[in-house]
């Protein structure tokens, strides 16, 4: 079974759609073809400042939110990122690899410190994609689900691991992006040219999965379309339009192209009122089941428990190897 790895910040409480459709959903997927580890990266997270209280419950809330979108600690290993100390170790080697420039040119660290201001930004921000470059190959990972703005750190790890294995011999398993067409970008409601984020979008431009499903149904009833009165899918012309569709068409399974005969000579409005249904259907188990984890701490630690330990047996074994190549002399 060809292996795959990824993982999801705690920082913003409840998921959201992007999240969702982009990364989350894919991951439910390959728990059936793949030997699938999937992560709460808590590391990342303190990038930026966070208070210890939340960040302790997010963690568990997105550990919950795992579970209750369909990953099943029977079909996939399911960790939290600090429970496993390799990460940190492989970090270390991969950033005396990695060069300054290089990191410098990452997106979204120059996006991310340039609304900070370089004193407000942590050295551990600047990092962050090293940290997640040792995250993949610590596991060996053939392929990482993710959205399209992670493609570029995933395009680093695939430098770096040729870098190592050119220098020190064969070691890593160079990974390959998953990243789908049709919902690796989800796009913000309010502003649908820019994608759904927790950090950019507006209260009314993302969709919260833990929200009261009343307050996403009306958030799809007032995103943005356009002037035009076709509903068609071009998301040059029409992204706003585009990206309902996209989201209608993958929580319902039918095709776009379908959708575009079912709502031939339709008003924006019923389509709207539509997907502001499936939506509610979508998210009302979702809440429910995460609040049904959250009620059964001992589960949620057990299944935690166990997945880091199946987790740091892989870690374990390619940080030794990947110290040995290095020449650090072993522990006696
Ligand atoms: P994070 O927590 O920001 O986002 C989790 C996943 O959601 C995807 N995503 C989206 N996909 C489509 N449309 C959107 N609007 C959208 N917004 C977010 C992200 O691409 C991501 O897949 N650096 C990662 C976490 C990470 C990681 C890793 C991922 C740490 N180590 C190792 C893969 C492998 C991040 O911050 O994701």
């Amino acid at each position: 079974r060809p292996r795959v790895l990824s993982g999801i910040q705690p920082t913003a409480g409840s998921f959201h759609l992007g999240n969702y459709l982009g990364a989350v959903r894919q991951w439910v997927a390959l728990q059936e073809s793949h030997d699938a580890f999937y992560m709460v990266v808590d590391l990342h997270a303190i990038t930026v400042p966070q208070d210890p209280t939340a960040l302790r419950a997010n963690t568990r809330l997105a550990a919950a939110q795992l579970l209750a979108a369909g990953l099943d600690p029977e079909r996939c290993t399911l960790f939290i990122q600090s429970h496993v100390p390799e990460h940190a170790q492989l970090a270390w080697v991969m950033n005396c690899l990695t060069g300054f420039g290089e990191a410098s040119r990452m997106t979204q660290f120059k996006d991310k410190s340039a609304k900070q201001g370089a004193d407000r930004t942590s050295v551990g921000l600047f990092t962050y994609p090293i940290l997640q470059i040792a995250d993949i190959l610590l596991y060996q990972a053939h392929q990482v689900p993710v959205g399209e703005d992670q493609r570029q750190h995933i395009e680093l790890t695939r430098d770096l691991a040729e870098r190592f294995n050119g220098r020190y011999g064969d070691t890593f398993t160079v990974p390959a992006p998953y990243i789908l067409k049709e919902t690796g970008k989800v796009y913000d409601l309010q502003d649908p040219t820019v994608k759904m984020s927790k950090s950019a979008s507006s209260a009314k431009g993302i969709i919260n999965l833990l929200d009261e499903p009343k307050t996403s149904a009306k958030k799809i009833k007032s995103a943005v379309t356009d002037t035009d009165t076709v509903i068609r899918y071009d998301a040059e012309a029409k992204p706003g339009v585009s990206n309902l569709l996209t989201i209608y068409s993958t929580l319902t399974g039918e095709s776009v192209t379908d959708l575009e005969k079912k709502y031939e000579g339709k008003m924006y409005g019923a389509l709207k009122t539509d997907l502001a249904e499936i939506m509610v259907d979508f998210v009302t188990p979702f809440r429910d089941r995460t609040q049904e984890y959250l009620d059964d701490p001992e589960t949620l630690d057990s299944v935690l428990a166990k997945g880091a330990e199946k987790a740091r047996a892989v870690a374990a074994e390619t940080l030794a190897s990947t110290y040995e190549r290095i020449g650090f002399l072993p522990a006696k």
